[in-house]
């Protein structure tokens, strides 16, 4: 079967990992550190704070806003539950919007209306690397003072020509989970260009403790990460040009030989410097192509459900957007260690899709 996901973790990562095992000191140490500062260098932002998740990154994001029951937090109906939940968890009132009909990114025309003087933040989410408007979202932000934290966790590395997104709001967030152009299993990261917010951040990783002299400062819980899973970051990060290429070549590959008049891959302009994930296919006939190409090895992953299923939200509004990219996507055999000889199988059983015949 042809995995829906593959990167390979090697010998580099094994032996970052041995090096961080010796320093003895397994908590935020050296690895950690190390991995701290090539992030801020690699994405051009004074300030990083390694995590234990993308989701929690979202989670200290809003802590360091002060976000608190009462509060209004604006996000994407499409996403990974982690961008709803966070804000939820503090008691923010979760409001949803819905997203563009051309790409799975939250539309703008339909933002403004949900602003109201309860609301804090605004998360756009830059799904599969693909930029939100951030300039019409500040638009709308700035008069109301709304803070707007990036939720940047399939989008490392990604840029538009102000920069690198995630670096370009007032916090940026990210993933390191295994579906990310740099797997450790589980980590996140915060990056802010304000000293005020990362000092913040820093103590909120750490129960929101201030040390020496000992002060409980902020609300905040345990957020820190373990220098063996920072360790394996290492490696990624100074291969992070190759591994970049690799997901670009990949998705232009689906997309420029993808022929089939039922299905289409969801674009990005990587020539503008947008960096996919994975490659995201539509067809509105799903489910019939996902079953041919389970019988032909070929393992692919649906769409998330959108935010307003989720009951507990009390989700209010209609999102026809949404609901049509969850109902007809799906991610196709993606990820930097896929061989291009499977890319190509994919691509040609696709393209016989209907024919009668199996690739
Ligand atoms: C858009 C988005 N936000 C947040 C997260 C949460 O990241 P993590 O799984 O590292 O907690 C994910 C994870 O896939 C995601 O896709």
């Amino acid at each position: 079967m042809i995995p829906w996901w593959y990167t390979q973790l090697g010998e580099p990562e094994k032996q970052k990992l041995l090096e961080a095992f010796d320093q003895r000191r397994l908590t935020l140490s050296r690895s950690a550190q190390e991995v701290e500062q090539l992030f801020a260098s690699l994405l051009e932002v004074p300030y990083a704070v390694l995590t234990n998740s993308g989701s929690s990154a979202i989670l200290m994001a809003l802590l360091s806003l002060g976000i608190e029951p009462g509060d209004e937090v604006i996000v994407p109906s499409l996403t990974w539950i982690a961008t709803a939940q966070a804000p939820a968890i503090l008691g923010a009132k979760v409001k949803l919007c819905d997203s563009t009909y051309e790409a799975p990114i939250i539309d703008v025309k339909k933002l403004e209306s949900l602003v109201t003087h309860k609301t804090k933040a605004i998360i756009p989410v830059h799904l599969n690397g693909r930029e939100c408007d951030l300039k019409a979202i500040r638009k709308i932000a700035d008069p109301y003072g709304v803070k707007i934290i990036e939720d940047s966790c399939k989008a490392l590395f990604s840029k538009s020509n102000e920069g690198y997104l995630g670096t370009l709001g007032d916090l940026g967030c990210f993933s390191l989970g295994m579906i990310s152009l740099v797997s450790v299993g589980y980590g996140g990261l915060v990056v802010t260009r304000k000293k005020e917010l990362y000092e913040k951040l820093k103590k909120i990783r750490d129960h929101g403790v201030q040390r020496d002299p000992e002060d409980y400062a902020h609300l905040g819980f345990n957020f820190k990460i373990s220098d063996l899973l920072a360790s394996l970051a290492i490696p990624q990060l100074q291969n992070n040009k190759n591994k970049i290429q690799r997901s670009i070549q990949l998705h232009e590959r689906y997309s420029e030989s993808i022929k089939h008049p039922d299905i289409s891959i969801l674009p990005i302009k990587t020539k503008a410097g947008q960096v996919p994930v994975y490659a995201e296919a539509y067809s509105e006939r799903r489910e019939e192509v996902i079953q041919y190409l389970q019988e032909n090895g070929i393992q692919v992953s649906r769409y998330h459900h959108p935010m307003h299923r989720a009951l507990y939200l009390n989700p209010e509004g209609s999102f026809p957007n949404a609901e049509r990219f969850t109902k007809n996507s799906f991610i196709l055999p993606s990820g930097p260690s896929q061989k291009m000889e499977d890319i190509d199988f994919v691509i040609k059983t696709l393209n016989h899709f209907d024919c009668g015949v199996t690739a």
